[in-house]
C-alpha cells in the first residue's frame, strides 16, 4: 500500500532579518550576501520556540488534510536542532496537539524530509498506519556560530509539515544516498559535564565547507532527477514541478542548466528565508500547493542534501 498527501502547512518566526540588518554587526553586506546565494533575509526566532512553530505547520497541514489529531497512527520529525535532545521534538507535537500516537525524530540534516517519507512509506507498506504526520522543523539560529559570516547569513528559522494518508499513487520513485563525510558540515553534540570525559569538547557550531558542500549539491540535484525519472519510467521533462532543497540560489541555478529544465518549473523560496534545513523542501512544496499551482496528474520531484553527506530524492503523482 503507497500514500497521497492530504494536506500541507507551514510556519515562520514573525521577525525578518534583512542582510542589511546582519551588516550591522558582521563584517559582511547585501552586496556580498545576495549575488552569491539569492538570499535577501531570512526569519529568525525571538520568542517562537520550535514546538510552537512546528506545531502551528501541523494544525495548518491537518486542518488542509481534514484530519484530527486523534485519528493520526504516527509522527515522524525531521530535525536536528529541535528544543530538546530528549524527548524527541515529536513528541513535544504530539504533547501539544493532544496526539496520542508514537512520535519519533529522523535526524537526515537538510535531507530530512524526504527520509521521514521513506520511513512513513513504509509504515503504509506493512499495513501499520492508516494517517502519518510528518513534520520538518529547524532552528538553524540555535546552531550556527553568529560570528562566523561564511555561514551565519545563510540560515534561517522554520517549520513545515505534510499530511500522508493511506492508500495512493505515491512514492513514484525515492531514493536515499549517504556519501559519508562528517568534517564537511557538522556541528558537534553537546560537551557535558563528565569528570570522566578526556576527548576535545569543540564549540557545538555549524562548521562548513562551503565550496564542497556547493559542488556537492549541484551533482546530487542533477544525479538524483535523472534516477527518479529513470525508476519512475517518466522522462525528465515530463516532470512538471521540482522542489530541491533551498541552499543557494547558485546551487538551483547551476543545476537547472546541467538538467537542461525549464527554469520556471523550480520552486523558489530561498530569497525571504534563508537555509531552513529539513523545512526548506516541504515549505516550498506547502507554498506552491497553498498558490494552487500544483494540478492533480501533475508529477513532483523532492530533491533534499546536506550534511551526511545525505541525498533524498522522492518522485510524487499529484493527487
Ligand atoms: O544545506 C547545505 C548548506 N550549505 C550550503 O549549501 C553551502 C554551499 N556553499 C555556498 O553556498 C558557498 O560556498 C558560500 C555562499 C557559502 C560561499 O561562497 P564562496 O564564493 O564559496 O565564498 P568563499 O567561502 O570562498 O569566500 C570568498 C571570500 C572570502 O574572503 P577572502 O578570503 O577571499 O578574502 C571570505 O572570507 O568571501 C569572504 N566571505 C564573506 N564576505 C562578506 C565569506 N562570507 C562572507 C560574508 N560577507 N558573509
Amino acid at each position: 500500500m503507497s500514500f497521497r498527501i492530504l494536506g500541507t502547512g507551514s510556519a515562520l518566526p514573525a521577525r525578518s532579518v534583512t542582510n542589511d540588518d546582519l551588516s550591522e554587526f558582521l563584517d559582511t553586506s547585501d552586496e556580498w550576501i545576495f549575488p552569491r546565494t539569492g538570499i535577501k533575509s531570512r526569519r529568525i526566532c525571538t520568542t517562537e520556540s520550535l514546538d510552537e512553530l512546528s506545531v502551528e505547520a501541523s494544525r495548518a497541514a491537518l486542518e488542509a488534510a481534514g484530519v484530527t489529531p486523534d485519528q493520526l497512527d504516527l509522527i515522524i520529525c525531521s530535525t536536528t536542532s529541535g528544543d530538546h535532545l530528549i524527548p524527541a521534538e515529536a513528541c513535544a507535537i504530539a504533547e501539544l496537539l493532544g496526539a496520542s500516537c508514537p512520535a519519533f525524530d529522523v535526524s537526515a540534516a537538510c535531507a530530512g524530509f524526504i527520509f521521514a517519507l521513506d520511513v512513513a512509506d513504509g509504515y503504509f507498506a506493512r499495513g501499520r498506519a492508516e494517517r502519518v504526520l510528518v513534520v520538518a522543523a529547524e532552528k538553524m539560529s540555535r546552531l550556527v556560530d553568529w560570528e562566523d559570516r561564511a555561514t551565519c547569513v545563510l540560515f534561517g528559522d522554520g517549520a513545515a509539515a505534510a499530511v500522508l494518508g493511506a492508500g495512493g499513487l505515491n512514492p513514484l520513485a525515492m531514493s536515499l544516498t549517504t556519501d559519508p563525510s562528517v568534517e564537511i558540515l557538522h556541528v558537534p553534540g553537546v560537551g557535558g559535564t563528565s569528570p570522566y570525559d578526556q576527548t576535545e569538547r569543540p564549540a557545538s557550531v555549524l562548521a562548513m565547507e562551503g565550496r564542497r558542500v556547493f559542488k556537492f549539491g549541484v551533482s546530487t540535484i542533477c544525479t538524483s532527477v535523472t534516477e527518479l525519472a529513470r525508476e519512475a519510467g517518466v522522462a525528465v521533462e515530463d516532470i512538471d514541478h521540482f522542489v530541491f532543497h533551498q541552499a543557494n540560489e547558485r546551487i538551483l541555478s547551476s543545476a537547472v542548466a546541467r538538467l537542461g529544465i525549464d527554469d520556471a518549473k523550480v520552486t523558489r523560496s530561498l530569497a525571504e528565508t534563508g537555509n531552513i534545513s529539513s523545512a526548506c523542501v516541504p515549505l516550498a512544496l506547502d507554498r506552491l500547493v497553498r498558490a494552487g499551482k500544483i494540478t492533480p496528474g501533475q508529477l513532483v520531484a523532492l530533491v533534499g542534501f546536506g550534511a551526511g553527506l545525505d541525498t533524498g530524492a522522492c518522485l510524487l503523482r499529484w493527487e
